[in-house]
This record gives structure tokens, sequence and C-alpha cells, in this order.
């Protein structure tokens, strides 16, 4: 256990069953995809980023490695990082390592057992940093930890992994905004966005050879059996990644391979075969389609990189 005060704001259990309800009540039947990261979820997602088929990862960390010096100059000294879906906090030691005695780490996300032994990990690996991890959903309001006595220089937002593709291109520009206004003015956010290319490699990257991603989809499932009791026949669904190139995303589903029910408590849901449950959207962006969207969520460009290839793209951007 940590000795770090941990913020603690996980969704609860019932918080996770009303939005299973409301999901699988809906037409087309949908469920939200933050609720893949419970701890086999999260385990599964740190999978999925070393399979070979899963560009982002490592072409965002090649990009984070070689501009790692850049982003440190216009961050200056005494930085206060604030990590949105920090995950197991991979990436954000290419940035600690090069900042300028870096004050404070805030590392969200939404899994607190994932967070908290990330959190442990850094803390040993960088002893002057004050961390602060915070469980919440940042979908919803939550404060940043107060670390009094601590001098801080910038603040700065860090969202890597294209995690911003998971929003619809609406929500995405209302979670600039309100990460703008909780970093608060003359702040920066550092940001790694995915770029629409070739359908067949994005295909490949959601939907791999060895099976992680698909385990990785229909973990919601076994997570609705462990924490709602739900029957639910898992083999009973099969993985979809399907390039819809109209709205330039990703799509994961789980396609019902005959009819059959859901059943958690009282309610019922029959599925006709074939039909699918939408989990996840992987919304690409252009680079100057996410500076449009950053400007109208208030943030001035600072400047994007990407890797040789075109693959991938990290923006840097600042509050007025
Ligand atoms: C696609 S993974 C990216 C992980 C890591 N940042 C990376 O770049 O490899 C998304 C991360 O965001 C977290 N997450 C997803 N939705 C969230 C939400 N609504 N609130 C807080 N954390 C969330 C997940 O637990 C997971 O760690």
């Amino acid at each position: 256990m940590t000795a770090m005060r941990l913020h603690d704001l996980e969704p609860s259990t019932e918080e996770f069953r009303r939005a299973v309800v409301r999901g699988l009540s809906a037409t087309p039947r949908t469920l939200p995809c933050k609720f893949f990261y419970d701890e086999a979820g999260s385990r599964l997602f740190d999978r999925i980023c070393e399979l070979p088929e899963y560009y982002p990862t490592r072409t965002e960390l090649r990009i984070l490695d070689e501009r790692a010096g850049a982003i440190a100059d216009l961050l200056g000294p005494r930085t206060r990082l604030v990590e949105f879906g920090s995950g197991a906090g991979v990436k954000i030691r290419l940035l600690l390592a090069a900042l300028d005695r870096p004050a404070v780490y805030v590392p969200v996300d939404i899994c607190r057992a994932h967070l908290v032994a990330a959190a442990d990990a850094l803390a040993g690996d960088f002893p002057d940093l004050r961390v602060a991890p915070v469980c919440a959903d940042y979908t919803e309001p939550f404060a940043l930890p107060a670390t009094p006595g601590i001098a801080i220089g910038t603040t700065a937002g860090f969202f890597p992994g294209s995690t911003i593709g998971n929003f619809m291109p609406d929500e995405a520009t209302a979670f600039l905004r309100r990460a703008r206004r909780l970093l608060g003015p003359g702040s920066a956010m550092v940001i790694g966005v995915d770029v629409p290319k070739d359908a067949a490699v994005l295909e490949a990257a959601y939907d791999d050879a060895a099976g992680v991603t698909a385990e990785f989809n229909r973990n919601l499932l076994r997570r609705m059996v462990r924490e709602l009791g739900a029957e639910v026949d898992i083999d009973g669904f099969r993985h979809e990644a399907r390039w819809n190139r109209a709205l330039s995303r990703i799509e994961m589903h789980l396609v019902s391979r005959r009819a059959q029910t859901i059943r958690i408590g009282e309610q019922v849901f029959a599925m006709a075969a074939g039909e699918t449950i939408h989990t996840e959207n992987s919304c690409k962006y252009g680079v100057d389609q996410f500076r449009s969207m950053a400007g109208r969520a208030g943030y001035l460009p600072v400047t994007a990189w990407t890797d040789a290839d075109g693959l991938f793209s990290v923006h840097v951007l600042r509050a007025p």
C-alpha cells in the first residue's frame, strides 16, 4: 500500500451497473469504454501496448523520446504535471527525466489498483518528486490536490495514448475546455493524437493476431459477471474492429454469435444473432484538424510533431 495520499473518487459498482443497464437498453446497444479498465482490463491494455500491430505506443514513445528536451524547454523548471488516464505511467518517465526539477506529478486514472501500483513505482524512482494520485473519472469534475510548501512553475496536462480519440469530437472539445479550466491560465497541454491512415493498419492494431484486444473487449463482459453477477455467455460474443472512414474512427464491437440473452438481476436483454454492442470509438485526427479542435476549446497551438512515417502526432498547446 502506498504512503502517498490517494484522492479516491473511483466510480462505484452501482455507477457501473447503471451505465451497463443504460447502454444495453439503448439502440444500438453500447457500453462505455471507460469501464474496460478494471485491474484485469488495465493489465490487458498493458499487453496491447507491447503487440507488434499496436503502432501507437511505440511511435508515441519515439516522438516523446526525441522531443522531451524541447518539451522541457517549453515548460521550464518546477513543472506540475497532471496526467489524464495515466495507466502504467511509462510515457511520463521520458518527460520527468528531461524536465528541470519537476515539482509535482498528479496521475489521474479510473482504475485505483493500477494507479496506486504505478504511482508507487514512480515515487520510488523519482524521490524528489511529490506524487499525488487521483483516482477519478476525468469526465466528471475533480480538483487538483493541494501541495502546500512546494514551489510550482508551469502546470502542464499530459494526455498520451490518443485516449482523447475515445471521445466523440464534441465531447473531446468539451474535455479539452474543462481540462484548460482545471489546469488554469498559462498552463500547457501535451497530448498524443493518432492520425487517420490505411484501414488495414488500423484494423490490425485493434484486432491483433494473438487475440489480446479481443480479450480486452470481452473483459467488459467478464467484469459484468464479476461485479454485477450478470448471466452472459462470454464465448457467445466475438470481437470486431471496424474502420469507419466517414467518421474517421475505429469502432470496437462485441458481435453476438447467435440469438441469446444477457441477464443482470431482473433485467433481461435479448440479443439477435449478429447484433452488436458498440464498446469503443478511437477517433483519428489530422494535425490541422486537431489544432482547430484545440482552438475551439480555447487553446493556442504551440507546436506539433509527427514521426517520420506520419503515423502519430504529439501536440503542445497553451492556455492563454
Ligand atoms: C488507452 S489507455 C492509455 C494508457 C496510457 N496513458 C498510455 O498512453 O499508454 C487509457 C487510460 O485511461 C484510463 N481511463 C479511461 N477512461 C477514463 C476516465 N473516464 N477517467 C479516468 N481515467 C480513464 C484507463 O484506465 C487507462 O489507464
